[in-house]
């Protein structure tokens, strides 16, 4: 399997990353949203089999000092390969390159309580002082 990553806007199309959520229950997003959430990412990352998008993450950030990872996914048939792993680790090199001083990602171990295990092997450690807002969704 020659798995190819890749973070250049144009690898990356809405039905191909909603493709992806759907194969691993984030749920498909409203195309004009997610066409939006895209461009507005900091940095995108994807793992391509071939055409086919199977690892995908994005960031978020102030412009400076934050930076956000999110929807990190990876197709359940590519998991355990180290693709996560990868991806993580180029994010880890964009941050630094482009001089953020933090880091951070929302892990939901409700679905799975092993995420924490996965982060702290990507090099994450665990926080305890993040809080929500009552009536929002998250
Ligand atoms: C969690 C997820 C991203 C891991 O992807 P992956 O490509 O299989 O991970 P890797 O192959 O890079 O795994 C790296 C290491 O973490 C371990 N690991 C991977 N997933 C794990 C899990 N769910 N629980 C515990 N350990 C895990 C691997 O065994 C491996 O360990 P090793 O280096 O000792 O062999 C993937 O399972 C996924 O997409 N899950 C569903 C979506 C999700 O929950 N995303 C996170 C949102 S916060």
């Amino acid at each position: 399997m020659k798995i190819k990553y890749t973070s250049d806007m144009k690898d990356f199309t809405v039905d191909g990353v909603n493709e992806l959520f759907e194969s691993v229950e984030f749920g498909v997003r409203e195309p004009l949203l997610l066409k939006k959430i895209l461009e507005k990412s900091g940095f995108l990352i994807g793992a391509y089999d071939g055409d086919r998008l199977v690892g995908f993450a994005r960031t978020f950030d102030d412009g400076g000092i934050w930076a956000i990872v999110c929807d990190l996914c990876i197709h359940p048939d590519y998991r355990k390969c180290g693709i996560a792993s990868e991806i993580m680790a180029q994010i880890k090199i964009w941050a630094t390159d482009d001089g953020f001083r933090t880091l951070r990602l929302f892990a939901d171990v409700s679905t799975d309580p092993g995420l924490f295990e996965f982060y702290k092997k990507c090099g994450f450690k665990k926080m305890d002082n993040a809080m929500r807002s009552k009536g929002f969704a998250w």
